[in-house]
């Protein structure tokens, strides 16, 4: 038996595959699919302080090898999340990352404090790198300074490991840098990178916030370069994700140095992969005679 256990800071996953926000709903969406308490960590669609309309439709198109979208975080708002989605929760053991969002510090803090005081939440993301929304979002990851000043104040309101989300747009060694100096207890990277998409026949964006987030494996190596970029600099626990498709991409992710990895678009088209990836990680492990999972991680050779 391989031992799939990765530590991150505080928090012990039973292995290496969680969900990454916004693909995998806000409570039981997929558990017709898969046994949650098979995942070593679930990430929670980003919720703000009050309710998100989202961005008008269409808000999102197919590209090659991936996809665009737009949603801007709707979402019904943090008491709707508090009691509605958590309950959930406390009828399974998975490690339990909740995602945030706001337009401003004040936003960000309020809800940290807001969540802080829920035992069944493990960790709390701060989504500081959503390219889709009109204000907050990406102009905190790429504007150090509005890094710094958004995790020291939601450093200071919670017990709670923090997990700061960074873009790759930018300098992502240095926003790294940034929200670690700020006291972030880890990481998780990559966002997705801003993209667009015309019809030729209307001349109109196919969507109709005009720009997008682009995910899928179209990005992966672009996430795997932010990745190795952020881990020459910090030293702290990293989640990363960006196309993840495949047991074979884990791997690469794991070898470059994340500490566990999160699925996203994958969850759409496959909504059982993570299920199935966690299966194939301990196959690949046996076959190639690796007894611990965090033997791999950070093995890179250059
Ligand atoms: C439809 C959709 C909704 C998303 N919503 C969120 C969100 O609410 N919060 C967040 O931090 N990231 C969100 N993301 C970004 C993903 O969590 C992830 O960082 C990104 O898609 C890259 O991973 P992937 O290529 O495996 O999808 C969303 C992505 C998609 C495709």
């Amino acid at each position: 038996m391989t031992d799939l256990k990765t530590r991150l800071g505080s928090l012990t996953f039973k292995n290496p595959i969680t969900v990454a926000s916004g693909t995998f709903g806000s409570k039981d969406e997929f558990s017709q699919l898969i046994d949650y308490n098979t995942l070593g960590a679930v990430i929670t669609k980003s919720v703000s302080l009050e309710l998100y309309k989202g961005n008008s439709m269409p808000r999102t198109c197919e590209t090659p090898s991936g996809m665009l979208n737009a949603i801007g975080l709707q979402n019904a708002g943090v008491d709707d999340f508090i009691a509605n989605k958590i309950p959930y929760f406390t009828t399974i053991d998975v490690v339990l990352i909740v995602s945030i969002a706001g337009r401003t510090i004040d936003e960000y803090v309020a809800l940290t404090e807001r969540l802080s005081e829920i035992e069944r939440v493990d960790a709390i993301e701060v989504n500081i790198s959503c390219p889709n929304v009109h204000e907050g979002g990406l102009s905190f990851a790429l504007d150090f300074r509005a890094t710094q000043a958004l995790v020291r104040a939601v450093k200071k309101v919670t017990k709670k490991p923090l997990i700061i989300k960074l873009s790759p747009e930018g300098d992502i060694a240095k926003s790294a840098q940034t929200a670690v100096d700020a006291g972030a207890d880890m990481l998780s990277l990559i966002n997705t990178v801003r993209g667009m998409m015309v019809d030729i026949k209307t001349r109109k964006p196919m969507l109709a916030n005009v720009t997008g987030g682009l995910s899928g494996p179209a990005i992966r190596p672009i996430a795997i370069r932010c990745l190795y970029e952020v881990r020459k600099c910090v030293d702290v626990p990293i989640i990363a994700m960006g196309g993840i498709a495949s047991v074979e991409d884990v791997i690469e992710f794991l070898i470059v140095g994340a500490n566990a990895v999160s699925l996203g678009t994958i969850n759409f088209a496959h909504p059982s992969f993570a299920g199935r990836v966690i299966k194939e990680l301990e196959q690949y492990c046996v076959a190639n005679k690796i007894a611990c999972i965090e033997e791999i991680i950070g093995t890179l050779e250059l």
